[in-house]
């Protein structure tokens, strides 16, 4: 019985301490291609606005809420884990039924072992929508070409851009690098410094960003026009 008291104490010291090593440890090295077939920006096809495609939509949003370093990546694997690739993350959904898909179940969760875990933000009600239509739609790996290099206003391009794929890691939750690009100001600070050129273009001398998966040479476009534009809040 003492045994099982002391067991029972050791958990309560641990569970906060696994949710927070989720969220200062740094990034583990992926395969850069996150087993993804094809790279959005070159497939040839237009999406379609009815559509939720993998590479689009879901898997940078899960790369930067779900498999990130001392989470759910290759390595650290929590709770066994691994949401790196399609093959792995087919693993815990049934296509076609979004509502009894065991990932779509963890992130819908509000209680205190919801997926992300505090202090990480929650999923917006978008982005949950997200996941629900692409597994309703049968979890494929598809992508589409949704970028166009003559549109980069911070609101129709970038924005969108970055809520995908880079704030899962840089908000006031999950502070990576001690940036903080949930806002327009955290975002200038970092086009401004060049530090937000060179990590997407993975260039010598900046920490490569998202480090599972080069944006897309259009999407790069669009930032660098934007930059180049005066990094404007238009
Ligand atoms: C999986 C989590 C994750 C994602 C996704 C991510 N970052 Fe980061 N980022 C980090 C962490 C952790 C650091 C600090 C450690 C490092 O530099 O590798 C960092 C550092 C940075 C830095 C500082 C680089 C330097 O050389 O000083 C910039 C700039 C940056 N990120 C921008 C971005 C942008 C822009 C995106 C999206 C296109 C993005 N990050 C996506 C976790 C992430």
């Amino acid at each position: 019985m003492k045994k099982l008291i002391y067991a029972g104490l050791l958990l309560l010291v641990i569970s906060p301490m696994v949710n927070l090593s989720c969220t200062h440890e740094p990034l583990s090295k992926l395969d850069p291609a996150g087993g993804i077939i094809e790279l959005p920006g070159n497939t040839g096809r237009s999406c379609s606005p009815d559509s939720v495609y993998f590479a689009n939509d879901i898997y940078p949003l899960m790369q930067s809420t779900c498999a990130m370093g001392g989470c759910h990546d290759n390595i650290t694997r929590e709770e066994g884990v691994d949401l790196t690739t399609y093959a792995n993350i087919a693993k815990h959904v049934i296509p076609g039924n979004a509502l009894r898909s065991e990932l779509y179940k963890e992130i819908i969760r509000t209680d205190k072992d919801r997926m992300p875990p505090p202090p990480m933000a929650p999923w917006t009600t978008e982005q949950i929508n997200k996941l629900k239509t692409w597994i309703n739609q049968g979890a494929k790996n598809n992508s589409c070409d949704a970028c166009d290099t003559t549109r980069f206003t911070y609101a129709a391009a970038i924005k969108p851009i970055i809520q995908t794929k880079c704030q899962g890691c840089h908000n006031p939750g999950f502070l990576g690098g001690n940036i903080d690009l949930s806002t327009y100001q955290g975002l200038k600070a970092i086009a401004i410094n060049g530090k937000l050129y060179g990590s997407v273009t993975w260039s010598n001398g900046y920490s490569p960003m998202p480090r599972s998966m080069k944006l897309p040479a259009c999407e790069i476009i669009q930032i660098k026009k934007w930059i180049d534009n005066g990094s404007l809040n238009n």
